[in-house]
C-alpha cells in the first residue's frame, strides 16, 4: 500500500471510529509500542483540540483516571467524560495553575480530593505552518521544550512525557533535556503520520527520582 493509500485510510478510519482527528493513530501507536497509559493514570495533554487524543485518552484511563487539556482553541467534538478542557496557550500554563486544574477536574469526575499525581503529560501541539520549514521547526522545537518545563515540574517519578516535533536543528538541545528527566527516551514516526513530514515523537519514560 502506498503511503498516500495509507493516508487515505486513516483519514476514512477516523470518521468511521468517531475520532476528531486522524491524529489518535500516532497516539494508539506510540501507546501499543510503549505501554505507556493505564487505567486511573492523571494526565495532561498539550495541543488537545479538535480532541481526538482526549477521546482515546478518556477510555484508556477508565473510570477512576483524569485528563486535563489546553489548546488555544476549543474542542470541536465532546472530549470524554474523564477529560476536562481549557482554552489556553502553553505560554500561560504554570505548574502550580495545572496541578489545580487537575484536582479539580478530578474531584468533579471521580469524586476524590488531595492533590493527584501526575502520571504522564502528552503533547501533541504544533505551531500554525508558515511554509519557512527551519522557522516553523524552530517553533515546533519551542513547543516541545515547553511541554518539557511543565512535565519536569510536574509528572512523578517513574511517570512519561510524549511530544510531537519537527526533525532538524535545535532537537539535540531537547533530547539532551529529555534525557535528563527520563531514564528512558526514544523517538517515533508513527504510521499515520503524513508523507513528507519531519514530524516524529520523542517519547521519555521512567521519569527520574525527584532532586
Ligand atoms: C495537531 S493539533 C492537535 C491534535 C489533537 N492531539 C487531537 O488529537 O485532536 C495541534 C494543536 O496544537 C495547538 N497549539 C499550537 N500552539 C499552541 C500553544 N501555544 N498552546 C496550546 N496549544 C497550541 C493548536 O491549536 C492545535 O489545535
Amino acid at each position: 500500500m502506498t503511503r498516500y493509500n495509507r493516508r487515505d485510510r486513516y483519514y476514512q478510519k477516523a470518521k468511521d471510529d468517531q475520532y476528531a482527528a486522524r491524529s489518535v493513530y500516532k497516539l494508539e501507536e506510540i501507546d501499543r509500542r510503549h505501554r505507556l497509559i493505564k487505567q486511573g493514570h492523571n494526565l495532561v495533554d498539550l495541543g488537545s483540540s479538535p480532541g481526538s487524543w482526549l477521546q482515546y485518552l478518556s477510555k484508556a484511563v477508565g473510570k477512576k483516571g483524569v485528563i486535563v487539556g489546553y489548546d488555544l482553541v476549543e474542542p470541536s467534538v465532546n472530549p470524554g467524560p474523564q477529560a476536562r478542557t481549557f482554552v489556553a496557550s502553553v505560554d500561560e500554563l504554570t505548574p502550580e495553575r495545572v496541578q489545580a486544574d487537575l484536582q479539580k477536574a478530578r474531584q468533579e469526575i471521580v469524586g476524590l480530593s488531595g492533590a493527584p499525581l501526575v502520571d504522564g503529560l502528552v503533547s501533541d501541539m504544533a505551531p500554525k505552518l508558515t511554509g519557512v520549514r527551519d522557522a516553523d521547526q524552530v517553533k515546533s522545537v519551542g513547543l516541545a521544550t515547553q511541554a518539557l518545563l511543565l512535565a519536569e515540574a510536574l509528572v512523578r517519578p517513574e511517570g512519561y512525557f510524549v511530544a510531537k516535533l519537527f526533525q532538524g536543528r535545535e532537537i539535540d538541545e531537547l533530547v539532551l533535556g529529555v534525557k535528563r528527566v527520563f531514564a528512558e527516551v526514544k523517538m517515533l514516526k508513527p504510521e499515520a503520520t503524513r508523507d513528507g513530514s519531519r514530524e516524529a515523537f520523542i517519547i521519555g519514560r521512567s521519569r527520574r527520582p525527584l532532586a
